[in-house]
Formats: structure tokens, C-alpha cells, sequence
């Protein structure tokens, strides 16, 4: 891991492209899984109204998207889970709510919108205490998937891409809290890994 400072300068100097070993996911493919993905929601959630509840920062590009792309009636409500640790790609420990709902969810149907679910203990964390809100349904919308991290299970009912074991960043995940602006999903090369 090279020193943090060399990082910025590189960032600031380069851009994404100091740090970008290949782009995994285009901004075309994104946009034609996402279209899908809504018209699959809009099905399954006829008459429900839902409640998308984007999961912050990381959900925030996704959760745009896809409710352009949901012609179904619905709500949206936000949530920030924060995880200790070292560094800001360690998820370990106990995740944290940092902001919690504003919406009273018994009786709701509930769609969570995350962008990556990797050892799976955020969302895990999350779907465990939503469920004791006793919500008419509860159910897990993840962009990305990275099943060889995943330490527990996390039901994904609606998911974009299966990943390989490779950090990565853009269209909401970041890099040191760069790069979540990008349309694109990239991999981060592997001496920044
Ligand atoms: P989990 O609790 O290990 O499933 O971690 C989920 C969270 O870790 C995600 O919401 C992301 O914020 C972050 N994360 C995991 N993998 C990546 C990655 O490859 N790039 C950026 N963020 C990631
Ligand atoms: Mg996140």
C-alpha cells in the first residue's frame, strides 16, 4: 500500500487514471442492467408502493437510476451505516447506523438499494433491525456482488453484476472517498489494492 500522501498527489495530478487498472462495468452496460432491473421492480411491486431505501454513500448513483426506471408508484427514504475499522476498505466490525430513517416502515414494502455487497455484514446489520420494525416485506436490491468475500449470508432478491474478488470503484463506491462521481465502474490497480 503506497503512502496515503503519494495517493492524493497522484489523484490530483492523474485523476482516476493514476488508480485505474480496467474498467470493469461500462456506463452503457450499467445503464441496460439498471433499465432492466426497474422494469423487473415495477413488475413485482405493482399496487405496493414501495419504499426504495438507498443505503448512503455508496447507493446514491444507483438509487437514481434505477428510480427513473421504476414507473411504478413509490417512496424513497435514506440510510448511512458506517463500519470500524482501519482505513476506509476495512469493513470489519460491528457496522454502525449513522443516519436512520425518516419513514415509518411497519406494514411498508421495503426494497434496501446498496451498491456492492461484499463480507455482507453491513446489509446483514441493517435487514436485522429493519425486520424488527415489522415491515410488510423486506427485500435486498445490490448493484454488485462479490461472493468470494461474503462472511455471512445476505438474501440479494434483485442484483446488476456478479464481481470477482478485486477492489473497485466509480458510480457511487469509492476510493478514499474519491471517485464516486464516475459513470463507469473501474478496477483500482493492484499495488493500490
Ligand atoms: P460489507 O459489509 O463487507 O458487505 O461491505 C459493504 C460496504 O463496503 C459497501 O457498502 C461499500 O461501501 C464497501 N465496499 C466493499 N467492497 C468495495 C469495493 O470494492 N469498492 C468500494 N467499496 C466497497
Ligand atoms: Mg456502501
Amino acid at each position: 500500500m503506497p503512502d496515503p500522501s503519494d495517493l492524493i498527489e497522484a489523484i490530483n495530478r492523474d485523476g482516476y487514471r493514476a488508480l485505474l487498472d480496467r474498467v470493469l462495468i461500462t456506463e452503457e452496460q450499467l445503464g441496460r442492467r439498471i433499465a432492466e432491473l426497474g422494469e423487473q421492480i415495477s413488475r413485482d411491486y405493482a399496487g405496493k408502493t414501495p419504499l426504495l431505501v438507498c443505503i448512503l454513500r455508496g447507493g446514491v448513483m444507483f438509487l437514481a437510476d434505477l428510480m427513473k426506471r421504476i414507473t411504478t408508484p413509490h417512496h424513497v427514504d435514506f440510510m448511512a451505516v458506517s463500519s470500524y475499522g482501519i482505513g476506509a476498505r476495512a469493513t470489519r466490525g460491528q457496522p454502525r447506523i449513522t443516519l436512520d430513517l425518516n419513514t415509518d416502515i411497519r406494514d411498508r414494502h421495503v426494497l434496501l438499494v446498496e451498491d456492492i455487497i461484499d463480507s455482507g455484514h453491513t446489509i446483514d446489520h441493517v435487514l436485522r433491525l429493519l425486520q424488527t420494525r415489522d415491515p410488510a416485506s423486506l427485500r435486498v436490491c445490490a448493484l454488485l456482488n462479490k461472493p468470494a468475500r461474503r462472511e455471512v449470508y445476505v438474501p440479494i432478491t434483485y442484483l446488476g453484476f456478479e464481481i470477482p474478488d478485486e477492489f473497485v470503484f466509480g458510480y457511487g463506491l469509492d476510493l478514499d472517498e474519491y471517485f464516486r462521481n464516475l459513470p463507469f465502474i473501474g478496477v483500482v490497480k493492484k499495488e493500490y489494492q
